[in-house]
C-alpha cells in the first residue's frame, strides 16, 4: 500500500473531479490517497508521501504559476519518488492533440519545467458557459468558433475521456 499525494489546480472544477475520480479508484486498490490544491500550498511537504501526482489545468494558454513553484521547490525530491503530470485542456478534445506527445500545453510545460515527470497524461477539459463570466464567455466561444468547436451559450459540454483516466490511474498505481 502507497501513500500518494494527488496535487491539483483548478478553476472551474474539472481538474478536481478528475483527481477525486483517480483518488476513488486508488482507494480501491488500497492505496491511501491525500488531494491538495497546488495553488494554495506550493511549498507543500511531500516527504511523508510514497509517489506524487500533479494535475493541472489551462486557461488562455497557461498552467498555474503554483504548479512551476512547486516543481522548482521539490525537484530533487520529485525525482527520488514515481510521480506523474496531467494536464487538462479543451485543445486534447481533438484526437490529434491529446497525448502528451501531440498536446501543445503538455510540450510548454516539459520545455518550461525543471521537474520532468515520469507519467504523463493529457485529458480534454469541459465547457460549460454558464459557470463563465460574460469576456471569458465571449473569448471561449470565439475560440471555440474559430477551432470548429461548440458556441451555443447554453453548451455544457464534459470531453473527459474517463477511460484514459482510469488507465492513467492504474499505470501510476503500478509505479
Ligand atoms: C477563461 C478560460 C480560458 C481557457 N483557456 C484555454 C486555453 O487557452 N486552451 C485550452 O485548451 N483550453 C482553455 N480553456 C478550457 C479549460 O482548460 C477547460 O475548461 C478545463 O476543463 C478547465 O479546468 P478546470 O475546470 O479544472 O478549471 C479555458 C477555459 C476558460 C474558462
Amino acid at each position: 500500500m502507497a501513500h500518494i499525494l494527488i496535487l491539483y489546480s483548478t478553476t472551474d472544477g474539472q481538474t478536481l473531479k478528475i483527481c477525486r475520480h483517480l483518488q476513488q479508484m486508488m482507494e480501491q486498490g488500497s492505496h491511501r490517497v491525500t488531494l491538495k490544491s497546488v495553488d494554495e500550498e506550493p511549498e507543500v511537504d511531500i516527504a511523508p508521501f510514497d509517489k506524487i501526482v500533479v494535475g493541472a489545468r489551462i486557461r488562455y494558454g497557461k498552467h498555474t504559476p503554483q504548479v512551476f513553484q512547486f516543481a522548482r521547490s521539490h525537484r530533487q525530491a520529485l525525482d527520488a519518488k514515481p510521480n506523474g503530470f496531467f494536464t487538462v485542456n479543451v485543445v486534447a478534445r481533438k484526437p490529434e492533440k491529446n497525448s502528451p506527445e501531440t498536446n501543445p500545453y503538455m510540450r510548454k510545460f516539459l520545455a518550461q519545467s525543471a521537474w520532468q515527470p515520469k507519467a504523463l497524461a493529457v485529458f480534454a477539459g469541459r465547457i460549460d458557459y454558464k459557470r463563465y463570466g460574460f469576456w471569458d464567455r465571449q473569448v471561449i466561444r470565439f475560440i471555440m468558433w474559430i477551432t470548429k468547436g461548440p458556441t451555443d451559450p447554453n453548451t455544457d459540454v464534459e470531453f473527459t475521456d474517463w477511460a484514459k483516466v482510469e488507465a492513467f490511474g492504474r499505470r501510476i498505481s503500478q509505479m
